[in-house]
């Protein structure tokens, strides 16, 4: 793996709130059907050129916090909680910041390379390969029509000589272009699990974004606690790219009980995270689009800051919808918004395929899948986005 593909792993890291290197290859994935429906690439300006990582503004700094406890209300802190509160703030910081070698940017980065370093010459060259052509993808779905037809046939060709290559590398290992992708997003997210997890349990959620999860919870505890089994009310939900558990303190807040909330993430060392963070709460360590697998069917689905880190946003729709039992609801939410979501593709399209999707897309899919969009989410440079964040909710029919 060269300098130039670990360098572009850092500014993602920084804009957003995984575990075996060796991924097997997934049956699901191995025997993967074409998408049910072609979601348009984003229209947006790229630029192919490679920049060394920017230095953690303070905007990176609050994200890569993450959301966390909110802090005690007035009422019951005194000065004195309020003392002990920041003192072991500042224990939690200083440890984790030690466990990172003094600086958690520099830290998380140099996990990533070790991480990248100890694949095997065969994975670290699909890698390689699946990179480039990510970043090729990326530039020609902001390319006109008239653009495109005047590209250099040089250029073209090896370009496609570059996919041949990537896919010829998978085949024999019996990978995937989804499996491709799911490397340095493991890897990513192993390395800045710790960090993340850390962060979260001393920090908290500004009061706009917190607003937004509540919002999305709400609706996912109303599914799962209004449902019926075996005659009895309560159901279960699935929290898809959970990541350290960001969503249990909400989804307990109204209703759930932990042993209604299952969480699956790619990343091993999330898991990790989230296990000890929170008992009762069944996590499973693997890829949503792949090996996971459950029969008892959910009543709430989410994906919180979690759908564009799929290597296919349709099919992860797709294996949501199967997943979902009669009348339960999917949410998908991006607190921070779809433009948000954008800016991360620009930064790395290696991480970030595309942004979300469009209420368009979503109604197009929603048919195809048996749901309903009752909730549309906003759209792309719209104020709502910014007032609201993305938020999209889909019913499955009874
Ligand atoms: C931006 S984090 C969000 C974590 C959490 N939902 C939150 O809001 O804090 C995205 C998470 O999705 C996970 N992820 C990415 N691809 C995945 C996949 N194919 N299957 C399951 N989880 C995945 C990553 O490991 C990461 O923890």
């Amino acid at each position: 793996m060269t300098r130039v593909n670990i360098l572009l792993l850092v500014p993602l890291l920084f804009l957003e709130t995984a575990a075996a290197l060796t991924l097997r290859p997934s049956p699901l994935q191995q025997n993967s059907k074409p998408s049910l429906a072609l979601l348009t690439p984003n229209n947006q300006p790229y630029s192919t050129s490679i920049l060394s990582p920017k230095r953690p503004c303070r905007r990176h700094t609050q994200l890569f916090a993450g959301f966390g406890k909110p802090p005690a209300n007035d009422k019951s802190s005194s000065k004195k909680s309020n003392k002990s509160t920041t003192k072991k703030k500042l224990q939690v910081q200083e440890r984790i910041k030690q466990a990172y070698g003094g600086d958690i940017a520099r830290g998380t980065q140099e996990r990533i390379n070790k991480a990248i370093t100890a694949l095997p010459p065969h994975e670290r060259s699909i890698a390689d390969l699946y990179r480039k052509v990510a970043q090729w993808d990326a530039h020609l779905s902001t390319l006109s029509p008239e653009r495109t037809a005047h590209l250099k046939s040089q250029e073209v060709a090896n370009a496609e000589a570059t996919r041949t290559e990537l896919m010829r590398l998978c085949s024999e290992i019996g990978w995937t272009e989804g499996d491709a992708h799911n490397v340095m997003q493991r890897i990513t997210w192993d390395a800045s699990a710790d960090a993340k997890a850390a962060k979260a349990s001393v920090g908290f959620m500004p009061d706009h974004l917190q607003k937004r999860v509540d919002r999305a919870c709400v609706v996912i505890a109303d599914s799962v606690k209004s449902a019926k089994r075996d005659g009895k009310r309560g159901g279960r939900c699935l929290d898809v790219g959970c990541g350290h558990g960001t969503l249990v303190p909400e989804l307990t807040k109204f209703g759930v009980s932990p042993g209604q909330i299952v969480g699956v993430d790619l990343s091993s060392e999330m898991v990790r995270n989230a296990r000890e963070r929170y008992r009762g709460v069944t996590f499973v360590a693997g890829d949503f689009l792949g090996e996971y697998e459950d029969d008892g069917g959910f009543d709430g689905i989410i994906f919180c800051s979690a759908l564009h880190d799929l290597p296919d946003v349709t099919r992860g729709l797709a294996k949501a919808a199967a997943l979902l039992r009669p009348e339960g609801k999917m949410v998908l939410l991006h607190a921070q918004g779809c433009a948000h979501v954008m800016g991360q593709h620009k930064a790395n399209p290696v991480l970030v395929k595309r942004g979300l999707p469009s209420a368009k897309e979503l109604e197009v899919i929603g048919v195809e899948l048996g749901l309903e969009l009752i909730h549309a989410p906003a759209e792309l440079g719209s104020t709502k986005d910014s007032d609201e964040g993305y938020l999209a909710i889909l019913r499955k029919a009874a």
